[in-house]
C-alpha cells in the first residue's frame, strides 16, 4: 500500500486519503484484556473505516496491525510482547508493514515501547483513537507516531462501532471510560484515565441501531457501571438499565461490571422488575478478608460485601452472582486467604475469575506495600481457589438440572455441528440440539444434565 502512496507522492499528487483508500488498506486489529477492549476495537474499526481501511482477517495480508493491549497483569503484557515478536518477520518481508500498540499498554508505557520494541510505528492509548488517521499517515511518512493523551471528556460518544463479534446477536455498548476508584493494585486508573459517563441519547441510539440490526442482546460496559452518572443525576445507573430495557422486551440487557460499594438497591429493584434485565451480577469481591480489602483500597468490608449479597438474594432471588478474586496480595496470612476461601462458600459463587496478584509499576501498592508473599505460595492458594470455585460451580449447576429456562441461542457448539448454544438469564451456556432453531432465536430448554462449566439440555419449546 506504502508503495503505492510513495508513487503518489512522488507524482506529487494531492493526497485525498479518504478517496484514496477506499477500502483498500487492510487493516487486522488483535483484541486482548477485558470486554471494554473489545468495545474499543470496534470504535477504533469505525474510525479507520472512514478513513479507508478495511478489515482483514489474514494479518500476513495486512498492511497496518493494529494490537489494542491490556496492562492489568505482568503475564497479559508478556503475552503481547511474544506476539509482537511473531509479527516481527513480517516487517522483514513488507517493508511498508505499519504495527501500531494502542490501548492500555500503550497508555502505561508511552514511549518506552517505540524504543524498546523496535518494530512498532504507533502507540496510541485509549483516549487517542480519533487521532488514530492522523498518526497512520505520520508514521507511513517514517516517523514514529505517538498519542496516549488521557482526556476527561472523550468517551467516543457519537461513533458508531463497526461490530466485530461475528453472531449479530449479542453487542458490546461502552456507557463509561475510566475509574476513579483507585484500588491500591489497579492499573487502570492510570492507563485509562478519570471516569466519565456518556451522554444517554447517544447510548440508547446505539442499542436501538442494534436491535434495528437484528441483535439479541447488548451488554453496557463500565469499569464501574454503578457509578455511571448523566448531568449530575438526572440519569443514573438505574435509569439507564431501565431506559434499555424499556426500548423492546425482546432485547436482552447485560451489564458490566458492579463494584459492592456502589450497587445500589434501585439498581437492584430495577434488574427484578424487567424481565428482559438478566438476573446475572458480577460483583468482584477480590477478597474475603478485610484487612486485606482496606490494604487493597476497596472502600468497604467484608460484612458490607456480604451485606450486598443479602440485598441481592432477597430483591432478585433467581439471580446468579459471579466474582474476581487477587491471591497473594501484600501482607496476605493463611488466615486471609482462609477468609477468602470461606466468603467464596457463604455466597456460593456461580463462577469466578481467579489471578495472582501481579504487581504493577506507579500504582500505590507498588509504591507503598511489599509483595512479599512467596510465588509458591501464590500458586498453592490460587489452586485451592479454583478448586473451591469448581466445586461451587458444578454445585450450582447440578442446582439447575431439572430446570426450565429461556434461551437465546448464540451459536453452534464447538463440540458437534448438530448443537447450539445458548445462555440462560444467568449467564449459564447450556448446550442443545439443534432441532430447527437458529441463532438470534428464544427457545425454552429444559436442562438434563451439567458439568463444572456447562448445562446440557433439550428444547422443549419455541418462545
Ligand atoms: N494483579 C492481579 N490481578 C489484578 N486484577 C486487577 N489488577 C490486578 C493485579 N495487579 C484483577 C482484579 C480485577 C480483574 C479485572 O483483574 O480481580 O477485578
Ligand atoms: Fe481492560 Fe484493565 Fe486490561 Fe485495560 S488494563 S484492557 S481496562 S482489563
Amino acid at each position: 500500500m506504502v508503495n503505492i502512496l510513495a508513487e503518489r507522492l512522488k507524482n506529487d499528487e494531492p493526497l485525498d486519503r479518504k478517496k484514496f483508500r477506499k477500502g483498500a488498506y487492510r487493516l487486522y486489529i488483535e483484541t486482548y484484556g477485558c470486554q471494554m477492549n473489545v468495545a474499543d476495537s470496534e470504535v477504533v474499526l469505525s474510525i479507520l473505516n472512514e478513513a479507508g481501511f478495511g478489515l482483514t482477517d489474514d494479518y500476513k495480508s495486512a498492511d497496518l496491525i493494529l494490537i489494542n493491549t491490556c496492562a492489568i497483569r505482568d503475564n497479559a503484557e508478556q503475552r503481547i510482547f511474544n506476539r509482537l515478536n511473531e509479527f516481527k518477520h513480517l516487517k522483514k518481508r513488507n517493508k511498508s508493514l505499519l504495527i501500531g500498540i494502542i490501548g492500555c499498554m500503550a497508555e502505561r508505557l508511552k514511549e518506552k515501547l517505540v524504543e524498546k520494541e523496535k518494530l512498532v510505528d504507533l502507540v496510541v492509548g485509549p483516549d487517542a483513537y480519533r487521532s488514530l488517521p492522523d498518526l497512520v499517515e505520520e508514521a507511513e511518512s517514517g516517523q514514529k507516531a505517538i498519542n496516549v493523551l488521557l482526556s476527561r471528556e472523550e468517551t467516543y460518544a457519537e461513533i458508531s462501532p463497526v461490530r466485530l463479534s461475528k453472531n449479530g446477536v449479542s453487542a458490546f455498548v461502552s456507557i463509561m471510560r475510566g475509574c476513579d476508584n483507585m484500588c491500591s493494585y489497579c492499573v487502570v486508573p492510570y492507563t485509562r484515565g478519570r471516569e466519565r459517563s456518556r451522554d444517554p441519547i447517544t447510548i440508547l441510539s446505539e442499542v436501538q441501531d442494534l436491535i434495528d440490526n437484528g441483535f439479541r442482546e447488548v451488554t453496557l460496559l463500565g469499569q464501574n457501571v454503578d457509578k455511571y452518572n448523566w448531568n449530575n443525576g438526572m440519569v443514573n445507573f438505574a435509569k439507564l438499565l431501565a431506559m434499555t430495557a424499556e426500548l423492546d422486551p425482546d432485547l436482552r440487557v447485560r451489564f458490566s461490571t458492579s463494584y459492592p460499594q456502589d450497587m445500589t438497591d434501585e439498581v437492584l429493584h430495577t434488574i427484578a422488575k424487567y424481565d428482559n434485565i438478566c438476573k446475572y451480577i458480577h460483583l468482584p469481591v477480590q477478597s474475603g478478608s478485610t484487612a486485606i480489602l482496606k490494604k487493597m483500597k476497596r472502600g468497604y468490608t467484608r460484612e458490607w460485601y456480604m451485606d450486598r449479597i443479602r440485598a441481592i438474594r432477597t430483591i432478585i432471588p433467581e439471580c446468579a452472582i459471579s466474582s474476581d478474586f487477587i491471591t497473594g496480595f501484600c501482607n496476605e496470612t493463611e488466615e486471609d486467604h482462609q477468609e477468602t476461601l470461606s466468603i467464596m462458600k457463604w455466597v456460593g459463587f456461580d463462577y469466578s475469575y481467579m489471578f495472582k496478584y501481579s504487581e504493577r509499576p506507579d500504582t500505590y501498592a507498588a509504591k507503598r506495600l511489599p509483595d512479599d508473599v512467596p510465588e509458591e505460595v501464590k500458586s498453592r492458594r490460587l489452586k485451592e481457589i479454583i478448586e473451591l470455585q469448581n466445586q461451587l460451580s458444578l454445585e450450582s449447576n447440578r442446582r439447575d438440572v431439572g430446570g426450565i429456562f429461556k434461551v437465546l441461542v448464540e451459536g453452534e457448539s464447538k463440540k458437534s455441528s448438530d448443537r447450539l448454544f445458548g445462555r440462560n438469564s444467568q449467564n449459564k451456556v447450556i448446550v442443545f440440539d439443534k432441532q430447527n432453531a437458529e441463532i438470534g432465536d428464544y427457545v425454552i430448554v429444559k436442562v438434563n444434565d451439567c458439568s463444572s462449566a456447562t448445562l446440557l439440555g433439550e428444547i422443549i419449546r419455541f418462545k
